[in-house]
């Protein structure tokens, strides 16, 4: 026990905490690295050490002032961000010491928790960082978003903004299982190639370099029926003029507005009328009851070949503020982690 203590006292907690609310892109400034002393646990509580910490758009979302589907983080706070780790104490039952478990930990090296909110891995066949990215909350969304909102079938057209990152390039290939035709926007054209070569797209298209209305209408010849939307502003607008009648708009994200003051709304929004269409959105968190079985299921497609997944893994927390700049950048090329 006293050893414990003494180890405890020596080592110390790393912590990316913010400390002013960003205008525009997050910057360096906007966060500070702060050394601390190592959290004591409680009855009911874990201690983690975070092997890997998520970089997701949605952060820059949450550290904003005022509360969306989430509160804003605090001046002052640790950021919020998801992290997968191993547990290294525990005075809870159900959590095992030595177990595999993701959460939302924060940013920082270690974290205390009650459990609640978190997962437990229950087998480690896939790298850990996969928990985080396909089989974690992105992989989620995907899935549930696609399935769930977008309802697909077998021979429509799906159509995915933002497709060479995580949740993008997981929902074309659960399109691809589900037997559609899929088509894909990306910011690279070593990205696009990846699209088509890897992932299975039927086709995938540069939107910094071709002109879009037309590419969509040349891949796209008879309208797209799902249309799953990471991006948002122009690039939104540009494609409700190609929906096929029946259309579903699935707002997953809308990442070229989250550094904007003033957010571009759709103009075209009547084509919705015209392809008695509809436009929804999801928030994955919803559907945190149900992940095992969509973690089941793709763990099986990707032991199977069908569902792959590039990484992204970008070393120590103290590049945290950088690293979270390259998803805004179209730097990232997949699922952006910090390992630590
Ligand atoms: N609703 C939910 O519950 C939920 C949950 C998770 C994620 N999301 C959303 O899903 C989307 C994708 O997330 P992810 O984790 O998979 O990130 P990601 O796609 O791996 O990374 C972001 C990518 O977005 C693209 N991008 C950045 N700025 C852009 C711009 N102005 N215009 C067009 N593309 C731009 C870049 O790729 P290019 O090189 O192609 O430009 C960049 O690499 C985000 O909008 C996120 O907010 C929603």
């Amino acid at each position: 026990m006293y050893l414990v203590r003494t180890i405890r006292l020596i080592m110390k907690n790393q912590q990316i905490v913010l400390v002013r609310r960003p205008e525009g892109m997050a910057s360096p400034d906007d966060f500070s690295l702060k050394t601390v002393d190592m959290p004591d646990i409680e009855e009911g509580q874990i201690l983690v050490k975070n092997e890997y910490l998520s970089l997701d758009p949605a952060m820059r979302g949450w550290m904003n002032e005022g509360t969306t589907y989430m509160p804003g983080v605090q001046i002052g706070s640790v950021m919020r961000g998801f992290g997968a780790g191993k547990i290294v104490a525990s005075k809870h039952d159900d959590y095992p010491e030595g177990s595999y478990i993701t959460g939302l930990f924060g940013v920082q090296e270690y974290a205390v928790s009650d459990g609640k909110g978190t997962t437990l891995i229950d087998q480690i066949n896939e790298p850990l960082s996969y928990h985080l990215g396909i089989l974690g909350m992105p992989g989620m969304t995907a899935y549930f978003g696609l399935l769930e909102k977008g309802q697909p079938e077998a021979g429509q057209t799906v159509f995915v903004s933002g497709a060479a990152g995580v949740v993008g390039s997981t929902v074309g290939q659960i399109a691809k299982i589900k037997g559609c035709t899929v088509v894909g926007t990306a910011g690279s054209k070593e990205k696009c190639r990846y699209l088509i070569e890897e992932c299975g797209f039927d086709a995938a298209i540069n939107y910094k370099e071709e002109d879009l209305e037309a590419s969509i209408k040349a891949a796209c010849p008879d309208g797209v029926d799902v249309f799953y939307d990471n991006v948002g502003g122009p690039m939104l607008d540009t494609m409700l003029k190609n929906l096929a009648r029946g259309a579903r708009v699935v707002i997953c994200g809308a990442i070229s507005q989250y550094n904007k003051s003033e957010i571009y709304g759709p103009k075209n929004y009547m084509k919705i009328v015209t392809a008695r269409g509809y436009i929804t959105g999801i928030i994955v968190f919803d559907y945190i009851n149900q992940y095992p079985k969509a973690v089941k299921e793709m763990s099986q497609w990707i032991a199977e070949g069908k569902l792959k997944t590039k990484e992204h893994v970008v070393d120590g927390i103290e590049h945290f503020p950088a690293a979270l700049q390259m998803l805004f950048k179209g730097q990232n090329f997949g699922k952006l982690s910090l390992k630590i």
